[in-house]
């Protein structure tokens, strides 16, 4: 047997990177500026210029980026944030974290993005109950694939409601000729290790054009400090922010980053075209780029395949096995079994494939010889 294969290769990514990464984080070392160093501000001009924004705050986690803006909007009890019931829980928690409801809505099956129409009946559905106040719709960039951000603005635009992207799998990929980062208001991305551009530890970003939101983050990150006096304590805040050794690895990363889309996306094009006819090649939109940090394929008797293909040493991955409203966390905010179609199907059928930038096109070719061996 042939050895077993990573589903992220990170090893081979810091081999590829190694003198530029030891060096910028030994510079870190030496200056000793741990937290707020000189180098997150670096990155965050970095990220404002790559994405096309004039304000990136840089925070702890991308689940920091989800809850800072909403904090900031000062949503809580007695309040509706609007998403998507097929997405990773950190979605669905931070508005559970600070008092506020989720209201899950169902996905469209060609880019399991949220559906802009399940959107506005679901809004419709809760001015009707009229318990809580709809505040906030929360949309994911599932898989890469931006969500419908023409159609998802208009919806909030017409119901006076704050509209914050989620892109934690999406950070490089654009619409139109914007990139993620520019597509929202307000958008959130993370730097987990495995997601597309990783740290070496925690970390996200917040992106947006609006300069009084940006002040507003960055006392919130800080404790909810004035930003020129950091014991002038003016809001609750959190201790949100980006350690400087990972903004040091992140400048690194950044400055690969274009190479390793351009990567992913040939990886991307080779498995579309390789695989068997009975795999569901993941969607591809005329206006949208996929920042691919997951290949994620839908096929029948997938249990099946994810099992013949360990046996091979090829790892893969069902994301999501449940649908938000099936959790035992989440049940009480959905209406069960059947309530959202879409989501509840696809976590039948879903199964990642190996995806990253260094994949090898040998690599490729074997994992889809061992897709189409288990389907024969
Ligand atoms: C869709 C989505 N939102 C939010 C997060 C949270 O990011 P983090 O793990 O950096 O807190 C993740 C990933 O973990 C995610 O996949």
């Amino acid at each position: 047997m042939t050895s077993p294969l990573p589903f992220i290769d990170l090893q081979a990514q810091y081999r590829r990177l190694k003198p530029q990464i030891d060096a910028r984080v030994m510079r870190v070392l030496e200056h000793g500026r741990f937290i707020l160093g000189p180098e997150v501000a670096e990155l965050e001009g970095a990220l404002s210029s790559f994405c096309g924004v004039r304000e990136t705050v840089t925070v702890a986690s991308g689940t920091e980026a989800l809850r800072i803006p909403l904090m900031a909007e000062d949503i809580g009890p007695g309040d509706a944030v609007f998403l998507p019931a097929f997405t990773y829980t950190a979605t669905a928690e931070v508005p559970c974290a600070i008092g506020a409801e989720p209201v899950f809505v169902d996905v469209d099956p060609v880019t399991y993005n949220i559906d802009p129409a399940a959107l506005e009946r679901a809004i419709a559905a809760v001015r009707r109950e009229g318990r809580l106040k709809p505040r906030a719709v929360i949309a994911v960039d599932l898989f890469g694939l931006p969500a419908d951000y023409a159609a998802i603005g208009a919806v909030c635009q017409r119901e006076k409601l704050f509209l914050l992207a989620d892109a934690a799998q999406s950070f490089g990929a654009s619409q139109g000729n914007r990139r993620v980062g520019a597509l929202a208001p307000v958008t959130a991305t993370s730097f987990f290790p495995a997601k597309p551009l990783g740290a070496y530890g925690d970390g996200g970003a917040i992106f947006t054009d609006d300069a009084e939101k940006a002040d507003l983050y960055r006392s919130i990150r800080f404790h909810g400090s004035s930003n020129a006096d950091r014991y002038e304590i003016l809001r609750i805040g959190t201790n949100g922010r980006l350690d400087t050794i990972q903004a040091a690895v992140l400048m690194v990363k950044l400055e690969a980053y274009p190479g390793e889309l351009a990567r992913r996306e040939a990886a991307a094009q080779r498995y579309d075209r390789l695989l068997p006819a009975a795999v569901k090649r993941p969607a591809r939109t005329a206006s949208s780029s996929s920042a691919w940090p997951l290949y994620v394929t839908e096929m029948a008797g997938r249990d099946r395949v994810k099992a013949s293909l360990a046996k091979l040493g090829i790892p893969t991955a069902v994301y999501y096995p449940k649908p938000l409203h099936y959790q035992v966390a989440y049940a009480r905010y959905g209406a069960g079994p059947g309530s959202l179609p879409v989501a509840e199907s696809l976590c039948a059928k879903v199964l990642a494939l190996p995806m990253h930038s260094d994949l090898d096109d040998a690599t490729i070719d074997r994992i889809v010889a061992a897709v189409g061996d288990a389907l024969a």
